[in-house]
């Protein structure tokens, strides 16, 4: 049996009267990238803060490497090797990229923030400006190195390619592989569902907050009735 790196079962989020997410289930096994795709609305930034213990979830069961955390808090979350890259970036911009770093790795010191320095060697070079000088694309490498510091197992990635332009997403897209490929297990939220599930092993799509489509990648994409229903004309 493959080892699951998360479990979600039957999660249900809520806001008030919206029922963001109605009893959703999806399973990551170690080492794979999976891709939640829908459109906007659709629950998949509630699913990820559900899981990253930022929202507190209504209903069901989230289990990481066979524990349930579903009332884990995030901190404590972060330091057991589960780390969000939050929609938007959430860099902060008064701050420099050096002390963004510090926010990721309280507990892991100076060393990882010296990993993220070799990966993104921009980052290094602009240590000491300020977040908010970066470009969009330095921004976003910004806030996925500050994940990266802690040393995450599982990564939680919403929406990272969000307002960059095709060349950066080239870039996240690559840095993406490469986070897979050291062996980190990945989960990527997109909007950009034909090339999230193009990058992944796995896809689920959800639209109003229940998945409606599952399987590999390589056949939903190959599914007619997937890529006309949910991911729309090549662009
Ligand atoms: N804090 C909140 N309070 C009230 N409603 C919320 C809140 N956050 C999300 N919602 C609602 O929950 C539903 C799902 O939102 P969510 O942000 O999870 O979707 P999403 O798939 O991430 O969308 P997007 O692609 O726009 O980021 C939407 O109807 C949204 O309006
Ligand atoms: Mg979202």
């Amino acid at each position: 049996m493959t080892e699951q790196a998360l479990a979600v079962e039957g999660l249900r989020v809520g806001y008030g009267r919206v029922e963001a997410v109605r009893g959703v289930d999806f399973v990551v096994p170690a080492g794979s990238l999976v891709t939640l795709v829908g459109a906007n609305g659709a629950g998949k930034s509630s699913i990820i803060n559900a899981i990253s213990g930022v929202v507190r979830p209504r209903g069901g069961r989230i289990l990481f490497e066979g524990r349930d955390i579903t009332r884990t808090p995030a901190h404590r979350l972060v330091r057991d090797g589960l780390v969000q890259v939050p929609e938007g970036r959430q860099v902060l911009a008064t701050l420099t990229v050096e002390e963004n770093l510090l926010l990721g790795g309280w507990h892991t010191g100076r060393g990882g923030i010296a990993e993220v320095y070799d990966r993104f060697p921009v980052l290094g070079e602009r240590r000491r400006s300020l977040a908010g000088t970066l470009s969009g694309g330095e921004q976003q490498m910004l806030a996925i190195g500050r994940a990266l510091v802690a040393r995450p197992r599982l990564i939680l990635l919403d929406e990272p390619s969000m307002g960059l332009a095709p060349l950066v997403v080239d870039e996240v897209f690559a840095v993406i592989g490469e986070i897979r490929a050291a062996g980190t297990t990945v989960v990527l939220v997109e909007q950009n569902a034909r090339r999230a599930l193009r990058a992944a092993d796995h896809g689920y799509v959800l639209a109003s907050g229940e998945i409606v489509h599952s399987g590999p990648a390589a056949e939903l994409l190959a599914d007619e009735r997937v890529v006309q229903a949910y991911l729309g004309v090549e662009t």
